[in-house]
């Protein structure tokens, strides 16, 4: 692999993501490795997760490496990230230091940091993950800021396990409804990977507020053309759902209600009927159903699409193992 860091999948090749996803099939194959014998990741958490830090963590202990867990402002110092700061707040160490000390100690930096929800405008310049990238002497890696590339691969590492070859396959990324709006990193991560699949790819979404930004958009128009794939938008749901082959959903909030988020309530909630259910799951062509997971029963998908034969949501959670220790080997050198 020859990219410094892993932030988002848009810097990487087609034959990089094909040979991450290899690598990691190799991995779910032969679990144990020397890949980081003696190596150290730092996992910074400045949100909660799960599977994120279950997963890194074991992988790096599966190659024979050492992950340590911070989550700055909780049990570790709170971090400035402003250039020029003068530090009269909350905020005790400035990312300059942050990052450069800790390249002294780990030999990878991974990062979750959500958007704040404010403005949008600000958000969209992942300023944290870019700040580590700046500063450190280390590979970063991606663990969810506006964008989850981890989540991309274990993705499509389980639908090319599923349905092979994934080329001209019908995608649908569908929005759902949750009670609070949240990030729109996986649903901008399912259009970049599913149009880099060369895939057949609908935004189905309750009004053209929830299209997502115009820089993914734009991403996902480039990588359709250069893989022979297509991306289009709808707001009806029998039409995306007719034929599908993958239904991927994910609840995001509106970009043009960033900061109102009381103004963009009563849409959302008049799209509960977006939630996955059985009879648009019978509308598909005995279609996939994923989600990254967490996800809440009976308000994003029923007890009945996410128990189904359909259901590979555990598959790509399972996947995350494998990807990440193909990715944190890669960016080492160490690649199967
Ligand atoms: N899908 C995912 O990233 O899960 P966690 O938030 O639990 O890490």
């Amino acid at each position: 692999m020859t990219i410094r860091h892993f932030i988002t999948t848009q810097d990487c090749s087609r034959a990089e993501i094909d040979a991450l996803l290899a690598q990691a099939a190799e991995f779910k194959r032969s679990p144990r490795g020397a890949q980081l014998a003696g190596r150290s990741i730092a996992l910074l958490f400045f949100n909660p997760s799960m599977r994120t830090r279950t997963s890194f963590e074991l992988g790096a202990f599966q190659l024979g490496g050492h992950a340590i867990v911070l989550a700055p402002g909780k049990d570790a110092w709170p971090i400035e990230f402003e250039v020029g700061s003068v530090m009269d707040g909350d905020t005790e160490e400035h990312i300059a230091e942050v990052a450069r000390v800790l390249s002294r100690y780990v030999d990878l930096i991974a990062v979750r940091a959500f958007p704040k929800f404010q403005d949008w405008a600000v958000d969209r310049q992942d300023t944290v993950i870019k700040a580590f990238a700046r500063y450190a002497t280390v590979p970063v890696i991606n663990m969810e800021t506006i964008t989850h590339p981890c989540q991309e691969l274990a993705h499509a590492l389980a639908l090319k396990e599923h349905l092979g070859d994934l080329q001209n396959r019908k995608y649908v990324l569908t929005w759902t409804y949750h009670p609070k709006p949240l990030n729109t990193a996986v649903a901008n991560s399912a259009l970049l990977i599913a149009t880099r699949m060369g895939m057949d790819v609908t935004l189905l979404c309750p009004t053209p507020d929830y299209v997502l930004d115009e820089r993914y958009m734009a991403f996902g128009r480039q990588n359709a053309e250069e893989n022979g794939g297509s991306l289009k938008v709808s707001h009806d749901i029998e039409e995306a759902y007719a034929g599908a082959d993958v239904i991927y959903a994910k609840s995001w909030g509106a970009l043009p209600f960033f900061g109102r988020w009381e103004q963009e309530k009563p849409i959302r909630e008049a799209s509960k009927h977006f939630i996955v259910d059985e009879a648009k799951m019978a509308l598909t062509n005995n279609g996939l159903f994923s989600h990254c997971l967490p996800l809440r029963r009976n308000i994003k998908a029923t007890d009945a699409v996410m128990d189904s034969p359909a259901c590979i949501a555990i598959d790509e959670a399972e996947n995350r193992l494998h990807v990440q220790k193909a990715v944190m080997a890669s960016l080492l050198g160490a690649g199967v």
